[in-house]
């Protein structure tokens, strides 16, 4: 078959509809199934609303991926659907034709429309984009409450027009169309109307929630009861909540509602914290409260204690994890066995290991060397921004070369390359630079390792030194 396909006779069908609105409109309830993605498209593109509106109220499939089609919120087509969706929920039974149950406009519906446009139709029949997936019996119960689904980003102190409407519309049908956000992210938008929004949403839809507030404790405190209500989110994600250096108890009253509402959330698998400093001392009270086992733990940029370090390598739920960020909790003065202690937990899982920054030495990495060597699954690695010897990376190096998973490997440049003020010499690097080369060829297998004097993966070549050994 050759790649270049004429037209389909759908999509011509599609175009030829489209020329007659009223027709069309006359005669959804007749056309086949398969028409309908491509008569969607053609209105939404051209921008032909009543036909839109007409469409939804006889859409044969249980969602319509909108936001799969909408490179940005448009009011207009929004209006046109929501139309037609009044008119159905106006309806006491069901049209017979339809089947729609979710209007979803996060950006992720495009699979339904690629699939329905032809190109790579034979690709899948994947359930969600089969025509009948449901079975009830249709006619004789009333409509099941419409779930919207949005993507919402509470970034500014207002929501934009867009959603404005959109939330108002839903509000005022409140029992036959609920609000669903898979994704949830709140960046420094008030308290006050965090808790509006969120009170209009069905808060168990929510998978995913970032906050990233650069907030008080307290206002944690105020987001945790919402928290505790989000019992399927799987990722969770805060950024940059800070502890105030006074009110200890109330601090602590704080931590205590918000841990505590971890306790509720079981579907949980990724938490991201990025510089937590109300955790310092209080890691345990965290990980006490996990109930499923991680797949991706990420404590970044800021100051653990040992205590919260030993915690952590003693905590049961974290021995599955794949992925494991530590990037910026300085662990120079904590014991190297420590560390050790919790890599050897995750050794069988690990996929990606982040400890840049970690200002570690050579006896912590010499520590986890025999645990890093049974990481068979690890697939990332990188620990710049901290201080070893060539000797040590000599080590580390040979460890890591029966690692077959290993494709990403970023070291810090060697201790010896600097002067004993802590300037880089290229003089020096350049020799050691060589030194890892041989190494690396003696050892016999083509890999490549980028070695910074910064902390970034994919800083430029001239603060990068990209290592391929030619074997
Ligand atoms: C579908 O409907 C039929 C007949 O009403 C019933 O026997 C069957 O169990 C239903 N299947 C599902 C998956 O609900
Ligand atoms: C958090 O917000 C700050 C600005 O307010 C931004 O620079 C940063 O990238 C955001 N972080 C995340 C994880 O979204
Ligand atoms: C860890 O997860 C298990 C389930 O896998 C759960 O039973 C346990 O209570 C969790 N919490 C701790 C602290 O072990
Ligand atoms: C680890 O966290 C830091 C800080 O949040 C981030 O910049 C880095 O990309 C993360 N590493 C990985 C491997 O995701």
């Amino acid at each position: 078959m050759s790649d270049r396909t004429p037209p389909r006779l759908l999509d011509l069908a599609a175009i030829s509809l489209l020329r007659d609105e009223a027709l069309t409109i006359s005669t959804l309830e007749y056309l086949p199934t398969e028409l309908f993605p491509s008569l969607f498209m053609g209105a939404f593109y051209g921008r032909r609303m009543e036909t839109l509106k007409a469409l939804v109220q006889a859409w044969p499939f249980v969602c319509l991926p909108l936001g799969g089609l909408m490179q940005k919120p448009h009011r207009r087509t929004l209006q046109a659907v929501l139309d037609g969706l009044d008119v159905l929920l106006a309806q006491e039974v069901r049209p017979r034709r339809c089947r729609l149950r979710v209007l979803d406009l996060q950006n992720t519906g495009q699979n339904f429309w690629r699939m329905w446009s032809g190109a790579k139709a034979r690709a899948g029949s994947s359930s969600s984009m089969a025509p009948v997936t449901e079975n009830s019996s249709r006619t004789e119960q009333p409509l099941a409450p419409l779930k919207v689904f949005i993507e919402l980003h509470l970034k500014k102190r207002t929501l934009g027009k867009f959603f404005t409407y959109l939330i108002r519309w839903v509000e005022q049908r409140k029992g036959s169309a609920h609000l669903c956000y898979r994704k949830l992210e709140i960046v420094s938008m008030p308290k006050e109307n965090i808790k509006e929004v969120l009170s209009m949403v069905q808060l168990d839809c929510i998978q995913e929630v970032e906050l990233n507030c650069t907030c008080k404790l307290s206002t944690l405190g105020v987001f945790a009861p919402l928290l505790g209500d989000m019992i399927n989110v799987q990722r969770l994600r805060l950024s940059h909540v800070h502890a105030s250096p006074f009110a200890e108890q109330e601090q602590q009253q704080h931590v205590v509602q918000f841990t505590s509402q971890i306790l509720r959330l079981h579907h949980l698998r990724d938490l991201c914290m990025e510089s937590p400093s109300f955790l310092e001392g209080r890691l345990d009270q965290m990980l006490r409260c996990l109930v499923t086992p991680l797949d991706n733990l990420a404590i970044t940029n800021c100051l653990l204690t040992e205590s919260d370090l030993t915690h952590l390598s003693q905590c049961p739920n974290v021995s599955q994890l794949k992925k494991l960020n530590l990037s910026g909790v300085t662990l120079t003065n904590f014991s190297p066995e420590l560390l050790q202690v919790l890599l050897e937990k995750v050794a069988t899982t690990l996929q990606e290991l982040d400890l840049d920054l970690c200002r570690i030495l050579d006896p912590h990495l010499e520590a986890i060397l025999p645990a890093l060597s049974r990481c068979s699954q690890l697939r990332s690695l990188s620990i710049c921004g901290n201080f070893f010897s060539v000797a040590v990376m000599e080590k580390l190096l040979g460890h890591t070369t029966g690692l077959l998973s290993l494709r990403e490997e970023l070291y810090p440049v060697p201790l010896e390359s600097y002067s004993s003020q802590g300037v880089l010499l290229l003089e020096r690097l350049v020799p050691l630079q060589n030194e890892l080369l041989e190494i690396l060829r003696d050892l016999g297998r083509p890999r490549s390792i980028w070695i910074s004097l910064r902390p970034c993966p994919y800083c430029g070549d001239d603060k990068c030194v990209h290592m391929e050994p030619a074997l």
